[in-house]
C-alpha cells in the first residue's frame, strides 16, 4: 500500500534550515526561516526562560497528564497580554494550550469547520502553511491582495472580499507583523475591519504570532483587540515560539470569543475532541515556563526587557536598510516603514538562487526575507549582493 504513495517535496522554508547549515562560507547570512538573532547571528534561549526553566526543575512535582486543554494557568496569564481591556464577559471565552502557533491555527480552522466553515478568506501572500492547512483540511481558499502597490495595505481587495463573503465563510487575518510582507493594518485600519466584521456573518480568525515584536506587546494587539470588542464570535491562535523564542518547544494557545456560556463550553467540547484526536495533549514544558514567566513580576520584567531589546534591534536593521534607499533595483525604503521580522524583495526566483549560489545569502523562493538575520556587520554585504544580482537582470 504505501508503495502507491507519491514523493512530496520537503517543506521549502524548513529546507533552507539545512542547506544553510551545510554551506561552509563563513560570511554566509541566514535571511531564511523565522527564527530572531542577536547582532552575533545568534538565537540565544531568553534569560527569563533559564530562569523559569531552572525554577520548574526545581519544583515540579509530577509530569501527569494534564488533558487535552493543557496548562490552564498559561492559557489564562496570557489573557491579559492579548485581549487587555478588551477581554470577554466571564464564560463567552476560553482556550485551550496549543503545540505551537501551528496548532493553534489548525485547531481553530478545524474547528470553524466543524461549526459550517466552508470556505476561508485570506490575504495573499501569506504564510504559506496557512495555505497547506486549509488544503488539508478541505478548505477553500479565497485568496485578495494583503498589499498595496504603494505599500499599504490592500484596504479596498479586504473591503470587496468581505462584500462578497457570508454565511460559512471566515476570515484569516495576521494579528500584527504580517508574513511574509511586514505590512500590517493601522490602528484606523483595524477599526474599519472591525466594524466590517461586526456587520457580517463571516467569522474572523486572527493569527497572532508575533505580538511584541511590532511595536510593542499592546500596540501589536490592537487588531485582535479593535475585533474582539466588535464581534460576538472570533477565534485567536496565539504563539509563544517567537516572544518567548521556543520555538522547538512548540507553545502556542488557542482562544475561543462566542455569544455566550453555552455557546463557548460547546465550542470548547468540540477543540478538546480535535485536539485529543489530532495532538491528545499538548508538550507541557515551554507553556509551564511561560506560565512561571506570567506569574512573576521580577521574571515577566525581564522577559519583556528581553522583548523590546529584540524590537530595537529589528528596527535598527530596518532603519539602516530603509538608509540605504536602494540595493540594485530594489528600492529598500518600505522596508523601514514595515513591522516584524519579515519583508519581502522584489526579485525573481533565479535572483534568490543566485544570491545563494554566488553570495551566501539564503532567503525563501517567494524574497521573503527575515531581516534579524542582518546585522549592522553583514548589512552592507546583503545590500552588495543584492545590487550585484538586481543591476545584471
Ligand atoms: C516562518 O515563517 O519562518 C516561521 O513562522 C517558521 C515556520 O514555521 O514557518
Amino acid at each position: 500500500m504505501l508503495n502507491r504513495l507519491e514523493a512530496q517535496s520537503p517543506d521549502a522554508l524548513l529546507a533552507l534550515i539545512k542547506l544553510f547549515n551545510a554551506d561552509p562560507r563563513p560570511d554566509k547570512i541566514d535571511l531564511g526561516v523565522g527564527v530572531y538573532r542577536t547582532a552575533d547571528g545568534a538565537t540565544p534561549v531568553f534569560a527569563a526562560i533559564k530562569d523559569a526553566e531552572a525554577r520548574l526543575v526545581a519544583e515540579q512535582a509530577s509530569k501527569s497528564y494534564l488533558g487535552p486543554e493543557g496548562d490552564m494557568g498559561f492559557v489564562n496569564g496570557l489573557v491579559p497580554h492579548i485581549f487587555g481591556d478588551a477581554t470577554p464577559a466571564a464564560g463567552r471565552m476560553d482556550g485551550m494550550q496549543t503545540p505551537g502557533g501551528t496548532g493553534a491555527v489548525r485547531l481553530a480552522l478545524a474547528l470553524a469547520k466543524a461549526a459550517g466553515a466552508t470556505r476561508v478568506l485570506m490575504g495573499t501572500p501569506s504564510w504559506p502553511n496557512h495555505a497547506q492547512i486549509l488544503a488539508d483540511l478541505d478548505l477553500e481558499l479565497v485568496g485578495f491582495s494583503h498589499a498595496a502597490s504603494d505599500g499599504s495595505a490592500d484596504m479596498a481587495a479586504l473591503r470587496s472580499a468581505l462584500a462578497n463573503a457570508g454565511e460559512g465563510d471566515a476570515v484569516l487575518l495576521h494579528g500584527c507583523c504580517h508574513n511574509p510582507t511586514g505590512v500590517d493594518y493601522t490602528h484606523a485600519e483595524w477599526d474599519e475591519i472591525a466594524q466590517l466584521l461586526s456587520d457580517s456573518p463571516v467569522l474572523p480568525v486572527i493569527d497572532l504570532a508575533y505580538q511584541g515584536l511590532g511595536d510593542g506587546m499592546e500596540e501589536d494587539a490592537y487588531g485582535v483587540r479593535a475585533v474582539t470588542k466588535a464581534c460576538s464570535e472570533v477565534l485567536v491562535a496565539y504563539s509563544c515560539d517567537k516572544n518567548f523564542g521556543l520555538y522547538r518547544d512548540r507553545v502556542g494557545a488557542f482562544y475561543a470569543i462566542t455569544g455566550d456560556a453555552e455557546a463557548t463550553k460547546r465550542a470548547m467540547s468540540n477543540a478538546a475532541s480535535l485536539a485529543r484526536a489530532n495532538w491528545s495533549m499538548p508538550p507541557d514544558h515551554g507553556g509551564a515556563a511561560v506560565r512561571l514567566i506570567l506569574e512573576d513580576a521580577a521574571m515577566s520584567a525581564k522577559w519583556q526587557d528581553e522583548l523590546a531589546s529584540m524590537r530595537a534591534r529589528i528596527a535598527e536593521v530596518r532603519a539602516a536598510l530603509a538608509a540605504a534607499s536602494n540595493a540594485g533595483g530594489v528600492n529598500l525604503e518600505p522596508l523601514g516603514r514595515q513591522k516584524g521580522m519579515f519583508g519581502m524583495l522584489p526579485v525573481s526566483k533565479e535572483q534568490v538562487q543566485r544570491l545563494r549560489d554566488e553570495h551566501g545569502v539564503y532567503m525563501a523562493g517567494s524574497g521573503r526575507i527575515n531581516v534579524a538575520g542582518l546585522t549592522l556587520g553583514n548589512i552592507e554585504q546583503f545590500i552588495a549582493a543584492l545590487a550585484a544580482v538586481t543591476a545584471e537582470g
